[in-house]
This record gives structure tokens, sequence and C-alpha cells, in this order.
């Protein structure tokens, strides 16, 4: 009966980079390839945001200069100084609201939460971080939300990265997963707290988004 045949479909994508899902532990789903069929029109909502609360390296409470640079949309915006970790309505550079979410980001975000077992997902933050070749994000909780009954829903755009996802404890075993181009990655409920991050980027170039991985974060900050 021989093998099935090479059958791209009509943008000429291979049958493997069809999306499929894999649960990595309990409240955790990886929905590999979901967001690639949206990568341009993802790239052109990133550069309107980011044309209007431009991209810059925040410093940590502790002093420290981010290796990531971000920029926020939507209600609330994470920022961080020496004052703290928090949300923000205002992009302290700018001194206006941050850029509405474009509606693509919400409908993403919340198919995205519905596919993982989140069906109520209304995320009122999107947080847009940029790595370079050699940017980390050392393990760290997302504990700065009110709500922390609603998931996180993580897009990754451009160079791949390797993503640390462990335990309780920032000492906790690591499983190590590698987040490629148009993946999605959503946790939430018993695993909403865990500790995560990204390993430093290795070098390389991606067609559309350069040698930059874009990750935009999704949460219900209030
Ligand atoms: C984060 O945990 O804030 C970012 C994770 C990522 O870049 O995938
Ligand atoms: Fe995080």
């Amino acid at each position: 009966m021989g093998e099935a045949p090479y059958t791209p479909d009509l943008f000429g994508r291979a049958d493997c980079m069809a999306p499929w899902n894999e649960t990595v532990t309990e409240g955790v789903v990886h929905l590999h390839h979901y967001a690639l069929a949206k990568e341009r029109e993802l790239a052109a909502a990133i550069k309107s945001v980011i044309h209007v609360s431009p991209l810059r390296h925040m410093v940590t409470p502790g002093g420290f200069r981010m290796s990531v640079s971000t920029s926020s949309c939507g209600q609330a915006g994470w920022i961080t100084d020496g004052a703290g970790y928090r949300y923000s309505s205002r992009d302290p550079l700018t001194g206006k609201a941050w850029p509405e979410m474009p509606a693509l980001f919400m409908q993403l975000a919340q198919s995205a939460a519905n596919e993982a077992g989140y069906p109520d997902f209304l995320p009122d933050s999107c947080l847009i971080n940029r790595y370079r070749p050699g940017t980390k994000m050392s393990l760290h909780q997302d504990k700065d939300e009110r709500n922390l009954g609603q998931p996180i829903v993580s897009i990754s755009l451009g160079l791949p990265a390797i993503f640390q996802f462990g335990g309780d404890e920032r000492s906790d075993k690591t499983q190590r997963i590698a987040l490629m181009h148009g993946d999605v990655f959503v946790w939430g409920g018993v695993s909403r707290l865990k500790y995560h991050g990204i390993l430093p980027l290795k070098e390389g170039s991606h067609p559309i988004f350069g040698a930059n991985r874009f990750n935009l974060t999704f949460r219900r900050a209030r």
C-alpha cells in the first residue's frame, strides 16, 4: 500500500507542521505549531504595539538591568523598577495607557487556553518579551497577578528556546522543553505557580523575526 504521499497544505507547509497538543503535566499543555498559521499577522501586530510603546530593558528591584527587553499591551502592563514588580495601567516610558490588545492576540490567547482546558480565560495583559542570542530569563514564578485562578498563555515566535519548567521551589528539578516558532505553552491550575525560565538563546536567524525570539505572555493581572 506504500507510503502516504507528501501533501503540503495550501500554503506549501508539510503535514508535520500541523498543530498537535501535548500534556506536559497536570494543568500544563504544549500546543505545538498552534500560532504558526498567524505568524505574519502576529509580526505586524507586535510591530504596531512596539511602535507606540517601545521595547526597553527594565531594571529589577535589585538594580539589575534585564537582558530581555519588554513592552506590553492591554489594560495592565507588567513593569519592574527600584520600587518592585507590579502591573501598571500606564507605560512608564510614554506616561500613557498601554496600546490596546490587538484583536488577534486576544482571539489566539483565548482559543489556545480553551484548547488547553481553560475555557474562561480573559486576559487583561500581554507582555511582549524580546530575546536576542545570549539572552535568558532566570527561574521565577509568575505571582504578581491578583487572579491566580486564570492560566498563563505564552506564544513563542522567531528563534527557538529551551524553556525550563520546574516545581514549587526554585531548587526543584526542571524539565527542559524546546519551544519552537509558533508554539503556545499554557499553564494553570495546580501548576500556575511553578518555577520556569528560559536558557540563554542560541545564535540564529529566523526568516520573519530575524535574530530574535519574541514571546507573548497573556495573563489576567487584576
Ligand atoms: C516568562 O516566563 O516571563 C517568559 C517565558 C518565555 O519567554 O517563554
Ligand atoms: Fe514567567
